[in-house]
């Protein structure tokens, strides 16, 4: 492995524990500003790190718009002194009573939320009129990946018609989030990013006709987002998440992108029930579990060696051939998917020149701070 990775008195380090490479973090936060073309076409999600340290990393790159999932991880960026906060999930049930303390809570934070059907929106209305506040909200547009969002036709214009008009809501503009083009050819996945684009431009076009204000489109993850820097949109902001501490999944999938994995797990051996298995703690509890299985982490120390079982606290490896592990012995993995790895762990060592020199708290993993 590379020296990239090199960690002085790694003994000490409990396993399985979350790494990480302060350094790489710093590359990779450079690199995604690169790409952006500047800090202010910048709204990077903190769904993957989750921690104020990373946020006032980004602050002092200059970068003041910031975008979340959870009322938790919008906590942790205006304590970490975000000013401007995008939560771009859809605001329900008594999420609604939590948006109205948390507006109260930092009035001097910009702070919006998005929508995407007009019952949750008149609910959020009625109580932001009640409270004599007004929040900011985004229209949440189905870019093809059917999993929240408008289709961006009639309706869509209905909906903005009515955030454009209710009481205690003011129009937030667009949010088009195109996770789904994983094109591994660049050429192919640049024509499906621009190609769905376009009807979020037509949208925008419409509405614009029709006079109403559209302060920012928000658009795009790691995959995508490289390719809607490519144009020249004074309102529109590119929101990758992923990218700071970067994956091997992304890695993988995205060839042409230049970020380095920034975050590992060091785990240990726990057992060698037969002389080609090998047993390690780096269960369902310890990385990321998403779907198909066997496909959790690279493991640069075995190539070939198979992933056969994981369980909570278990990761079996098939070798094909008798290997000389030993339990105690570590490696350092590189998660497929970091961002529910760094949701599995409490806290981070972080590693700064080849030294521990931190720990950090995973601060926002939990689903309530104090709102
Ligand atoms: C709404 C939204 N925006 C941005 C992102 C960031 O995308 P990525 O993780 O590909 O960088 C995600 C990721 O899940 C997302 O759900």
């Amino acid at each position: 492995m590379s020296d990239l990775y090199a960690i002085e008195s790694a003994d000490s380090l409990p396993s399985p524990s979350l790494i990480l490479f302060e350094d790489l973090i710093d590359r990779n936060i450079r690199e995604m500003i690169r790409i952006a073309g500047s800090v202010d076409r910048l709204r990077p999600h903190c769904k993957t790190h989750k921690m104020p340290q990373i946020v006032r990393k980004l602050l002092d790159h200059g970068i003041t718009r910031h975008k979340c999932a959870t009322l938790a991880e919008a906590e942790m960026l205006a304590e970490a002194g975000a000013a401007d906060v995008f939560l771009a999930y859809n605001i329900v049930g008594p999420n609604i009573d939590r948006v109205v303390a948390y507006r109260k809570r930092y009035p001097a934070v910009r702070f919006s939320v998005t929508a995407d059907d007009p019952r949750p929106l008149a609910s959020l209305s009625r109580r932001m009129a009640e409270e004599d506040l007004t929040i900011e909200v985004v229209m949440d547009l189905d870019t093809g990946l059917q999993r929240t969002g408008i289709a961006p036709g009639k309706t869509a214009v209905e909906l903005y018609e009515m955030l454009s008009t209710l009481p205690g809501i003011e129009p937030g503009g667009l949010h088009w989030y195109d996770g789904q083009y994983r094109q591994t050819e660049i050429a192919e996945r640049k024509s499906a990013v621009k190609g769905g684009r376009l009807a979020l431009d037509q949208l925008r076009d419409k509405l614009l006709v029709n006079g109403f204000s559209i302060p920012r489109i928000v658009v795009g993850g790691t995959g995508s987002f490289p390719i809607h820097a490519e144009y020249s949109d004074p309102q529109m902001e590119l929101s990758p998440g992923t990218v700071i501490f970067h994956d091997a999944g992304y890695g993988s999938i995205y060839p042409d992108l230049d970020f380095i994995p920034a975050a590992a797990v060091l785990t240990r051996v726990i057992s060698c029930p037969t002389e080609n298995r090998v047993t390690f703690d780096l269960g369902s509890k310890a990385i990321a579990a998403d779907p198909p299985a066997g496909n959790r982490c690279l493991f640069y120390a075995l190539p070939g060696a198979k992933e056969v079982l994981q369980n909570e606290e278990h990761l079996v490896l098939e070798t094909g051939k008798p290997h000389n592990l030993q339990p105690g012995d570590a490696q350092l993995v590189f998660p497929w998917h970091i961002c529910p790895t760094v949701a599995l762990h409490q806290s981070a060592t972080v590693v700064r020149g080849g030294k521990i020199s931190d720990e950090w708290l995973v601060q926002a993993r939990n689903r309530v701070l104090t709102i």
